[in-house]
């Protein structure tokens, strides 16, 4: 029977995933270890940039991430909607209005992720696409330290949904609802179509296909 021959199998998983993904992996990990005890699971966390890296230089077979680069051949399997949201502290005159136009982020103190985030560049492209102009006031290295200063009042901010308390008031901050948020992003399970894939990778994504992440709730509160 397929499920004990898997449970037999030995073997590493080497998958990374950028930042927003260490709220949700775990639970994948741990149904595909239940089926497949033997293999070993290495994960990286990294931002965009570095985990493109791990791919060109082979450190991992499998990666999730939202953004993946054009110069590698990869293999793509979409995953769970990644919608990044705009935040601010808890109270903020926005958080109540029902929407708020764009420009209301002209010269608003906006704080960024390193460059080499994904999430970075995806606030990018949405203020250039539409032509916007808040003042960037400080860059922070983590989803975790952009969520405190956004508490404590430096500045409004871009966040993946996933990187919240299902009720945002937790983290001290509140969702507001200016046109275009949240940004409608998706991740998705890569690895290098020019690589053969080991048997611990093989089984990961013939896992994710047949038991694809279910979306959590604050997906789907995300609008909110
Ligand atoms: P990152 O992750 O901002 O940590 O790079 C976002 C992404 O690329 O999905």
């Amino acid at each position: 029977d397929l499920q004990a021959l898997h449970g037999l199998e030995r073997g590493r998983l080497r998958i990374a995933g950028v930042t927003t993904t260490e709220y949700f992996i775990a639970r994948w990990l741990r149904r595909y270890t239940d089926s497949h005890p033997g293999i070993d699971i290495e994960l990286a966390v990294d931002n965009r940039d570095a985990v493109v890296r791990r791919l060109q230089q082979d450190e991992i077979e499998l990666a999730v991430m939202m953004m993946p680069p054009d110069n590698l051949p990869l293999h793509r399997v979409p995953l769970m909607r990644n919608p990044l949201v705009l935040i601010g502290p808890a109270g903020h005159p926005w958080a109540g209005a029902r929407r708020v136009a764009r420009t209301a982020l002209n010269g608003q103190a906006l704080l960024m992720r390193e460059p080499g985030s994904g999430t970075r560049l995806a606030t990018e492209a949405y203020l250039h696409t539409h032509g916007l102009t808040p003042t960037v006031r400080a860059t922070l290295g983590s989803n975790e330290a952009i969520k405190h200063a956004v508490a404590a009042g430096l500045g409004l901010a871009v966040v993946s949904r996933h990187a919240l308390a299902a009720d945002p008031a937790h983290d001290g901050v509140a969702l507001l609802p200016v046109v275009g948020f949240p940004i409608e992003r998706r991740w998705l399970l890569v690895w290098r179509s020019d690589r053969r894939l080991s048997l611990a990778a093989q089984r990961f994504v013939e896992h994710v296909r047949a038991h694809p992440p279910d979306e959590p709730d604050t997906a789907a509160a995300a609008g909110a």
